[in-house]
């Protein structure tokens, strides 16, 4: 299978055996995975690594359709077929296609985990979302306009939710997943079933509509990067593995 592989001097694309699953894990045919600003810099010490941590695609023994984000600490599914803990998989939003699918599980869970856990967002509370039309920024604005919030572009936010890094704006409470920052809570998103499930809901009553800003095939894994770190993107951008 073709497996896309970031090493000491660079990415390419090798071709290797599928992963045999583990206890606890079940083999998935990729049809999709999504890419994230800056994860190619996560996994510097455990070189070579696969990238993308969240995809959609079709479980191969139950022909299950699933999309998940997948834990940090080991390779990614920027692959054919990837060995994925049964655990985080969600049903895949049937409304969605593949593509779609995989542009959710990290920005939407990252949105939802900011929001609703760190910042503890009520109902009619003015909240700021730095980087709005990026990967996770898209998603937390339409997150936070379902949950009843007031989305402000400046002034007292109670709610900040910032996915740029440098300097923050004001508010009441300030989260943040860019980086460590005084007066903020930085956090590092989980992989959670029960909020995917949800996830899949609000997308399949196009509550949540997931923005692809581009797509491209697994072999255009470097080109897909350099679009990622570029500036200006509007949502995610997507390797699609299984074309279509
Ligand atoms: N801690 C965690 O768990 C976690 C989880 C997911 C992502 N992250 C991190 O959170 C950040 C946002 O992720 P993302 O996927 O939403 O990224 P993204 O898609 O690149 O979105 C970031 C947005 O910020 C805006 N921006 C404003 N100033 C910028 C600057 N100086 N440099 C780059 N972008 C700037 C960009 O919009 P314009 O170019 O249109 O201004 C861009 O759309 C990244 O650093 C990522 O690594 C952390």
């Amino acid at each position: 299978m073709r497996v896309v592989c970031l090493y000491s001097d660079g990415l390419r694309v090798a071709d290797v055996e599928p992963p045999v699953p583990r206890d606890g894990e079940v083999l998935v045919r990729v049809h999709a995975a999504a890419l994230t600003h800056d994860e190619l810099k996560w996994p510097a010490d455990r070189l070579p690594a696969v990238p993308s941590y969240e995809l959609s695609g079709v479980v191969v023994e139950t022909g299950e359709e699933v999309f998940a984000l997948t834990p940090f600490d080991r390779d990614g599914v920027a692959a054919d077929y990837a060995a994925v803990p049964s655990a985080v998989l969600a049903p895949k939003p049937a409304s969605l296609t593949h593509v779609e699918a995989a542009a959710l599980p990290m920005g939407g869970l990252s949105a939802w985990q900011a929001l609703f856990v760190h910042g503890r967002l009520q109902r009619g509370e003015r909240v700021l979302v730095t980087g709005p039309s990026g990967g996770v920024g898209h998603l937390a604005v339409q997150l936070a306009r379902y949950a009843g919030a007031e989305l402000v572009e400046d002034g007292a936010a109670d709610l900040v939710f910032d996915t740029v890094g440098g300097e923050l704006p004001v508010g009441e409470r300030v989260v943040t997943i860019a980086a460590e920052a005084p007066g903020a809570v930085y956090f590092v998103v989980e992989p959670d079933r029960e909020q995917l499930v949800e996830l899949a809901r609000l997308a399949d009553a196009d509550e949540l509509v997931p923005a692809i800003d581009s797509t491209f095939p697994l072999e255009q894994a470097r080109e897909a990067f350099d679009r990622v770190a570029a500036r200006g993107k509007r949502g995610k951008v997507v390797l699609d593995v299984a074309g279509g």
